[in-house]
């Protein structure tokens, strides 16, 4: 390996958020102790208190033994060489050029050939100053690699996104750009492609003609807690469809990619987004009770907890075909699913004990596998049908422990891989769903609704599906065993 490949500094604005501390720090610290961080790293978390790096230190060690499963002292005390803090106010111009002196002389001292990330997880009105003094004041002049990984949200609405992408654009290239979208990081849902695609079972099917609708829940149990400054900006709309679970969608709709090139996929992605269409009269928004005493949320805050919908998939392989779309938080799990149902036809479908619909589930988290649902006849009987099921749990293999989603993103970026990260046309469209969707809805007090904390979202959004005759299908319920019900008839 070329020495230079074995050194980078890895720069994060934002260093003292909780992203830091909870997320990145411990997948940093993950890939640190599998051997797969690169050797002479240093991560320098930027922040404004004032603090020393061992007080940094010691604040990240607190974050890790809660976050990691695996933490020993003996690794950390390894790890912990590789952490810096440096004090700035990054909004501040005046700051940068001791900055820059700060980055040059680490980077000799620690031989980083000039390889630099700079994440940035600030608020995005922050995204193009910050670049822009990276630039002026020579951060980007060095010899190695520069890129630029920008956390979400990437703007508020299209115009936002826009005016902070093109701020960007102006100083980093697009190959150097790194859009986040943790949810691409998650393992099943790269597993999307592979179930889909490597499968023949489904590639047949994978269309209108077999499939009646997808169903797209993201479920959180937990209120905003003191992320409420944010929250009451964003709601769930913004915080969590117009990029996470629209992005899983559009993993399940488009076409297949002529191969599996970054672009390929990307350009396969944008088609499926250009042709999404949510109706205002298919949306219900919900809001948990209690979420307006929370702490930062004004009293009168309309801001939608909960959003419910059904959108539409104008693609020749999927017109017509509704998806499902739900997520909130507070809600009484913390479950995220895709669950594909095919239609029910076939010549038995008129039989007394009635034929199900087929069930493909892919399981994202907690629980990470894939359920499969299938007919067969009932033992014993002349011509009764059952649903049986296959249900794999990848996360209860031990072999098999996954990444979490940031530890599998970070290795990526330093390896110079964008394939998880959203290009600009696939936050473009995205935002411009929802722009649309927002912009026919004159007042939002007639789509909100309130539901009891630690249930599962007002009971509208059930309607929402049975006035088309679905129902949203309940992962628990499904796995629970079929043959307590059945009646075994011993017809012979
Ligand atoms: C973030 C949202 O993008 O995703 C949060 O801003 C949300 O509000 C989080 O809680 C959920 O991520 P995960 O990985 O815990 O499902």
């Amino acid at each position: 390996m070329n020495r230079c490949e074995d050194g980078a500094i890895f720069t994060i604005f934002g260093g003292t958020g909780n992203l830091s501390y909870y997320k990145l720090m411990p997948a940093f610290y993950q890939l640190h102790q599998e051997g797969r961080l690169i050797k002479r790293m240093a991560i320098v978390a930027i922040g404004r208190r004032e603090k020393t790096t061992k007080d940094y230190i010691e604040e990240v060690e607190v974050a890790i033994k809660q976050k990691s499963k695996t933490y020993t002292k003996e690794s950390f005390d390894d790890f912990k060489d590789h952490i810096y803090y440096y004090e700035m106010d990054f909004a501040d111009d005046e700051h940068y050029p001791a900055f820059e002196k700060y980055m040059s002389e680490l980077d000799t001292a620690i031989e980083a050939c000039g390889n630099r990330v700079f994440y940035l997880a600030t608020l995005p009105n922050f995204f193009p100053t910050i670049s822009k003094q990276l630039k002026t004041y020579g951060l980007l002049e060095t010899r190695g690699y520069r890129r630029a990984v920008f956390e979400k949200p990437f703007g508020y609405d299209y115009t936002s996104a826009k005016k902070i992408n093109e701020g960007i654009s102006e100083v980093f290239g697009e190959s150097n750009i790194y859009r986040i979208d943790h949810y691409l990081g998650k393992e099943m849902i790269q597993n999307i492609h592979m179930i889909r695609l490597s499968n023949q079972i489904f590639k047949g099917v994978w269309n209108k003609h077999s499939i009646d609708n997808v169903q797209i829940t993201v479920k959180e149990d937990m209120g905003v807690g003191d992320r409420g400054g944010y929250y009451d900006q964003s709601g769930a709309l913004r915080d969590m469809i117009q990029n996470h679970l629209i992005q899983i969608l559009a993993l399940v709709a488009m076409e297949p990619p002529a191969d599996l090139d970054t672009e390929s996929i990307r350009q396969e992605k944008v088609k499926v987004l250009k042709h999404i269409a949510i109706n205002k009269e298919e949306v219900i928004f919900g809001q948990y009770r209690g979420y307006t005493e929370e702490e930062k949320v004004p009293s009168d805050s309309l801001t939608e907890t909960f959003v419910g919908l059904k959108a539409h998939v104008n693609t020749e392989r999927f017109q017509g075909v509704p998806f499902y779309l739900r997520t909130g938080k507070y809600l009484d799990t913390r479950e995220a699913e895709v669950i594909v149902e095919f239609k029910n036809d076939s010549v038995y479908k008129n039989l007394e004990a009635s034929m199900e619909s087929n069930l493909l589930v892919i399981k994202i988290q907690p629980e990470e596998g894939i359920y499969f649902r299938i007919n067969t006849k009932q033992p014993r009987s002349e011509n009764r049908l059952m649903p049986v099921s296959m249900d794999y749990c990848q996360s209860c293999n031990i072999v098999y422990k996954s990444p979490e989603a940031y530890e599998r993103l970070l290795l990526d970026i330093t390896l110079g891989d964008r394939t998880l990260f959203t290009s600009w046309e696939e936050i473009e469209h995205a935002w411009r769903i929802v722009d649309k969707l927002m912009a026919g809805i004159e007042n939002k007090r007639d789509y909100i609704f309130t539901y009891e904390p630690k249930t599962d979202g007002p009971s509208e959004v059930h309607e929402l599906l049975e006035k088309e005759g679905h129902v949203w299908w309940c992962l628990s319920a499904l796995t629970a065993t079929y043959f307590q019900d059945l009646e075994v008839e011993d017809e012979h």
